[in-house]
């Protein structure tokens, strides 16, 4: 790779230890992925922050780019950890692990970066704008990042993302160049759209075909007359979840789609395409239902008062999990959705979620609106689960 003076002074250890380290990590990527140069980021969205993933060993690399001198050199914040920060107790989170979750969290302070724990940093304040360059590693936000905001970031793993904090650069290489974002299927799909669950289960069947035919996955959709925020975000954690999908165009809905050329014949999926996938994520049945959450990607402010709408007056029989930032967990406080929800007997779990807490074990079945939760909730803890739109979720939690 060309590397600017500066860059090469970061490489040969000038600043430290851990941009000398950081710039090892980038420039070993950008040569892999033939990268030319380097090129400036605004924003980083670190993930592997729970201790259930990272262990000591993850831990350690942490410590060691604290100690070596580490600092974030952009705006940064970090994925979901593995408890509620504050509140982990109510959770059921052990002392030992807590105390093992604050030393990463204490070694990403360390290095100045925001330990705002979210995997939809776009809500809290972390949000680029339209061709802005960033390096985030969490998959649903990247493709939020890339489809719905128009920024561009390549999929970053947890070591990448925070080598590019800690220089204020990324190799530039995949999602930040225009040849690369050009779509590779036009996608035709039929149905009606509404509910999270609509979008998560057109995610899954879409990211599945697209992951059987392999290669660089950018789908170019036509057929969604209307989506929120809220379906968005669900739609981008399914796709990116089942189909490894970093970026796609929606007409009139996402920024790009109208200066594209979309390629010619269409895949089209029908709607029992996408009621097969919806089918695909029920295993359990209500009986066995003993935990149910909600906020997959972490939910927003308006999904919340939905929540305590639902909610007020009512008593929840199963535990109940509602994640989101802790930003918004505020904002909930403040607007008194959070009394509403704790007297009904539900919990707020944020900086956390289902799947990256150490909750395995614990339950039998989740019910949930996410079809990336469906998938997690099985492959990491073996639970059965039964998707739902979201105010069958609450009702559920009410049964
Ligand atoms: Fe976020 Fe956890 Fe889902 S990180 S996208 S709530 S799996």
């Amino acid at each position: 790779m060309n590397l600017t003076k500066e860059e090469q002074a970061m490489f040969d250890g000038v600043q430290g230890r851990a941009t000398q380290k950081a710039m090892e990590i980038l420039t070993t990527l950008g040569t892999i992925y033939g990268a030319e140069r380097m090129i400036p980021v605004t924003s980083v969205q670190v993930a592997g922050v729970s201790y259930a993933n990272l262990g000591e060993a993850g831990l350690a690399f942490l410590s060691e780019m604290a100690d070596g001198g580490g600092r974030a050199r952009v705006l940064t914040t970090l994925n979901p950890a593995g408890m509620d920060i504050e509140n982990w107790q109510t959770l059921g989170i052990s002392a030992e692990f807590a105390e093992n979750q604050q030393r990463v969290l204490d070694a990403f302070a360390n290095m100045n970066i925001i330990t705002t724990a979210t995997c939809t940093p776009y809500l809290i304040g972390n949000t680029p704008h339209f061709g802005e360059h960033i390096a985030w590693a969490e998959s649903s936000a990247v493709c939020y990042a890339n489809s719905v905001l128009g920024a561009r970031s390549n999929r970053e793993g947890g070591p990448s993302a925070l080598a590019a904090s800690l220089t204020g650069l990324t190799p530039e290489y995949g999602y930040h160049l225009g040849a690369y974002r050009q779509p590779t299927i036009n996608v035709q799909v039929e149905g009606v759209f509404g509910e999270n669950t609509d979008f998560g289960a057109f995610g899954k069947i879409l990211g599945e075909k697209l992951e059987n035919m392999g290669g660089r996955r950018v789908p170019y959709i036509r057929g969604i007359e209307s989506a929120s925020v809220e379906n968005l975000k669900s739609f981008c954690a399914s796709l990116g979840t089942y189909g490894g999908v970093a970026l796609f165009h929606m007409t009139g809905i996402t920024p790009e789609a109208s200066q594209i050329v979309p390629p010619g014949d269409a895949m089209v999926i029908k709607e029992e395409d996408i009621q097969g996938a919806r089918e695909s994520m029920i295993d359990a049945q209500s009986t066995e239902i003993d935990f149910v959450s909600l906020g997959c990607p972490h939910l927003s402010i308006k999904e919340i008062a939905r929540i305590a709408e639902l909610l007020e007056g009512e008593q929840v029989t199963k535990e109940f999990w509602i994640t989101t930032a802790r930003p918004t967990k505020e904002i909930a406080d403040r607007m008194g959705y959070t009394a509403v929800i704790e007297a009904a007997g539900a919990k707020f779990a944020a900086d956390t979620c289902c799947v990256v807490a150490p909750i395995k074990g614990r339950f039998t079945a989740l019910a949930t609106d996410s079809a990336k939760a469906c998938y997690y909730a099985y492959a990491k803890n073996k639970f059965k689960t039964a998707l739902k739109p979201f105010d069958e979720v609450v009702f559920e939690a009410l049964k």
